[in-house]
């Protein structure tokens, strides 16, 4: 059983997919977290994001057991992963890791841009989530508060902008809703009301 949820940055698909996972006691899979990982390794070692041949090595010798580190999470991490992933032998390595853990019994969700398109184009549930951009800026700002980190919302806003911009506009595996993909719009949802809404949708597709 594949669950595959796509979908922009701060759209909620990371925390929904956890949530999603846990309900159905299948196994999780941030996809972002290994484009990030290829970009910290680059960052770490002073290379740089456009260096195709370091970062593809990198991507290879990636051990995606180690997806724990907190500075993974961070912004400049987030926007340097998505030049990293315009690379197409940075995605072909990665892929086969994916579609493996995708396989695992009893069920896999997975979250990214390319799930249901590239990934695992005949998942059993493929779910676009998707949010204003304007809501998604205010989701990440107040989250940066939170973590008492400085930045304006329009900052943020601009910079959620540039990062759709490039993950649509790229030539190998864009972020698209595939054609058969169910629309889960979040923009007026708490996360509680999202996953409702998801386990509906979800239940309609495989029973239960
Ligand atoms: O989801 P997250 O913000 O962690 O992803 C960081 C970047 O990694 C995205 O902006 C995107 O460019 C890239 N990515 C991707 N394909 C995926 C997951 C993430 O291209 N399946």
């Amino acid at each position: 059983m594949i669950i595959a949820l796509d979908g922009p940055a701060a759209s909620g698909k990371g925390t929904l997919g956890k949530r999603i996972a846990a309900h159905y006691g299948f196994h999780c899979l941030d996809t972002g977290l290994l484009y990030r990982a290829v970009t910290l390794a680059l960052l770490d070692r002073g290379l740089r994001l456009h260096d195709m041949w370091a970062a593809v090595a990198l991507a290879r010798a990636l051990d995606p057991n180690r997806l724990e580190d907190l500075d993974l999470r961070r912004a400049d991490v987030g926007e340097g992963a998505s030049v990293v992933a315009k690379i197409p032998e940075v995605r072909a390595a990665l892929l086969e890791y994916q579609r493996a853990f995708a396989a695992r019994s009893p069920g896999a969700v997975l979250d990214g841009r390319d799930i249901a398109t590239v990934v695992c184009p005949t998942a059993d549930v493929k779910i676009f989530v998707t949010a204003t951009p304007e809501a998604r800026a205010k989701r990440r700002f107040l989250e940066y508060q939170a973590r008492g980190l400085e930045a304006t919302e329009a900052d943020v806003l601009a910079l959620i902008k540039a990062r759709d911009a490039r993950d649509s506009g790229r030539a190998n595996a864009p972020l698209r809703k595939a054609d058969d993909a169910i629309l889960l719009d979040t923009t007026e949802l708490d996360i509680d009301a999202a996953f409702d809404v998801a386990v509906g949708l979800i239940k309609r597709k495989i029973g239960r």
